[in-house]
């Protein structure tokens, strides 16, 4: 998720660029570069913010009237002033700017290097660029289309070459946008970065190749015939731009989950993990906090279920000062920035008694990274909204992951259709975020709740507690996660027909059950909105409301039915009128005990 920018008109490139990345680091980034050159291509690039850079490049005399920058959210390679983009090739001709997971790249990087290429960066990006060099004929458009027909996994790439006037961009599974302008035209990951100059835009789809010129556009497929894109007039002034027109980044991020996930799913492709291939192991012990410590709860169902192993889970603040015995385990910490206090404490107790430690993370290069031995990085992209969304699935992702990778390593029961369902999980999560209207319209039944119950067993149950989660923090109503069956052991007295219950009631050796305590709710006149797998006629019958998520295997409905939660809880909360992006008292990282 970086932030990509190209330029080509009659301004000074340099100016236009920087205003470009100003507009795109909202986000947060930890690198940033900047190419620009008529003739020759001169690269400034630097761990670090823009404002950093520009005071760099004011001193040098850098001008032209075409480039292209980028701001950089690490995923391969720790953030530093050698893997901050743009790259060039061996001989300073070609400049290249990448957004997303190139999974083939070492395969290229080892070919390239034997045919004499040198590399300065742990990039997968920098393949891209000597690879255009290694099939440039003298026509930099067919050495692009080569060199993208051999890559595997998600792109968008901007290419300059030195002496030409044109910019190349091609878009597969991330986002790129031409901007139109007088004289001028532009290549953006995302339109704040062009939007003071122009707010005609075409987007591009999977499988377009842009060739832009200051007077000039056009797209191609990845075969080079010519297709037809149409242009959009954007409504949004850049503060909306900069959500991608929708109206919080909570929403923004609810809806880039697909993304993220597959992202998710091809960064942890090929992990190899010395903690677990080279260790026998009797437990895995989880320790997180909030939203985190939910993924690590689903992760107990996961593991056990999978992998036959005993797992605890633990809450960092908890775990730090209970009583510790040494067990032969291994720790699994989960944090989405890794930078949370008590997680991290809990780390450095986990390694001073001498255990293998393993982080789930968001963040490259955060706290936690130095914390342990090896890590697992969700590659979900910057997330803004307090509340956690795609950092939540895409930590259960990384679970499933880490499962099928214990489990091939132990040689267990091979799970081929399971794994092959996981990768379904992106459209999964689309099929849910289309049927967003159904679950608006259900969150005005819950706009003047004061207390809510979510309830659910086995998997369900830490889904359901994200889910009160969700609801309460953005809300601010009063929700409670209970295991179903423990309704009866205290709960069931609160209920009154002023009090909802969301019951996760998907198909699962425990449905019956469900159902069982959706009638229970019921009975005491709590109106119940159920959440099941399309199809499921019988939900209907005791329910008041049904939200439908695909039907999936019973391991992976975490997933689609916390996307569903996600967007209740977010409706609701808008309804309400609270500031959802930054819930009182909140905030994003916590880093104080
Ligand atoms: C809730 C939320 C928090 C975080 C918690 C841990 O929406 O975001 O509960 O999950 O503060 O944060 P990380 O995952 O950064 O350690």
């Amino acid at each position: 998720m970086c932030g990509i920018i190209g330029y080509t008109g009659n301004r000074n490139a340099l100016e236009v660029i920087l205003e470009g990345l100003k507009r795109l680091e909202y986000r947060g980034y930890d690198s940033v570069g900047i190419a620009v050159g008529n003739h020759e291509i001169r690269v400034y690039k630097r761990r670090g913010s823009v404002s950093a850079l520009e005071s760099d490049i004011r001193k040098t005399s850098l001008s032209g009237t075409i480039g292209i920058g980028h701001t950089r959210w690490a995923t391969h390679g720790e953030p530093s002033d050698r893997n901050a983009h743009p790259f060039l090739d061996c001989t300073g001709r070609f400049a290249l700017v990448h957004n997303g997971i190139i999974e083939n790249y070492q395969e290229i990087k080892e070919e390239l290097r034997s045919k004499g290429h040198s590399f300065t960066s742990d990039t997968d990006t920098e393949v891209i660029v000597h690879l255009i060099e290694d099939l440039y004929e003298g026509d930099i458009l067919k050495a692009v289309m080569g060199a993208v027909s051999r890559l595997d996994g998600s792109f968008a790439i901007v290419v300059m070459a030195a002496g030409e006037r044109r910019l190349i961009g091609v878009r597969k599974e991330s986002p790129l946008v031409i901007g139109l302008g007088e004289g001028e035209n532009f290549l953006a990951s995302d339109v704040p970065a062009f939007l003071k100059y122009t707010n005609r835009a075409v987007f591009l789809q999977d499988g377009d190749i842009a060739v832009i010129t200051a007077n000039s556009w056009k797209v191609l497929n990845f075969g080079g015939e010519e297709v037809k894109r149409e242009v959009t007039d954007i409504p949004w002034n850049v503060e909306s731009a900069e959500k991608g027109g929708f109206k919080h980044f909570m929403l923004k991020e609810i809806f880039e989950q697909p993304y993220a996930i597959m992202n998710t799913l091809r960064g942890t492709s090929s992990l190899y993990l010395r903690t677990v291939d080279e260790n026998d192991f009797e437990r895995i012990k989880i320790v997180a906090c909030g939203t985190s410590y939910h993924a690590g709860m689903i992760g107990k169902y996961v593991f056990e279920e999978m992998l036959r192993i005993p797992v605890d889970v633990d809450v960092a603040s908890e775990f730090r000062y209970r009583e510790r015995i040494r067990e032969d385990a291994i720790y699994v910490f989960i944090t989405q920035s890794g930078e949370t206090a008590d997680t991290l404490a809990a780390a450095r107790i986990a390694r001073r008694m001498g255990h293998r430690t393993i982080a789930i993370t968001n963040v490259i290069g955060s706290s936690i990274t130095r914390e342990v031995d090896e890590v697992i990085y969700t590659n979900a992209g910057p997330e803004i909204g307090v509340a956690a969304t795609k950092s939540f699935t895409t930590q259960i992702v990384a679970i499933y992951r880490l499962a099928q990778h214990i489990a091939e390593v132990r040689g267990l029961a091979a799970h081929d259709d399971l794994w092959t369902e996981l990768r379904l999980l992106p459209r999964l999560v689309s099929n849910v975020l289309q049927r967003h209207s159904e679950i608006e319209d259900i969150a005005r039944t819950l706009k003047t709740a004061q207390n809510m119950f979510y309830i659910g067993r086995n998997i369900s149950y830490p889904t359901a507690l994200e889910g009160a989660l969700k609801m309460k923090e953005i809300s601010y109503i009063h929700a409670e996660g209970y295991p179903a069956g423990e309704l009866k052991h205290g709960p069931l007295a609160l209920l009154t027909p002023k009090t909802p219950v969301v019951a996760l009631v998907p198909p699962d050796r425990t449905y019956m059950k469900m159902l069982g305590n959706v009638k229970e709710v019921a009975a005491r006149g709590a109106p119940v909105i159920g959440v099941g797998a399309e199809g499921d006629e019988d939900l209907i019958k005791y329910v008041d409301r049904t939200i439908y998520v695909p039907r999936t295997r019973p391991i992976f409905y975490p997933v689609p039915i916390s996307v569903a939660l996600q967007l209740l809880a977010y409706y609701t909360a808008d309804m309400r009128g609270c500031e959802i992006d930054k819930p009182r008292n909140l905030a994003k990282s916590v880093t104080v005990e």
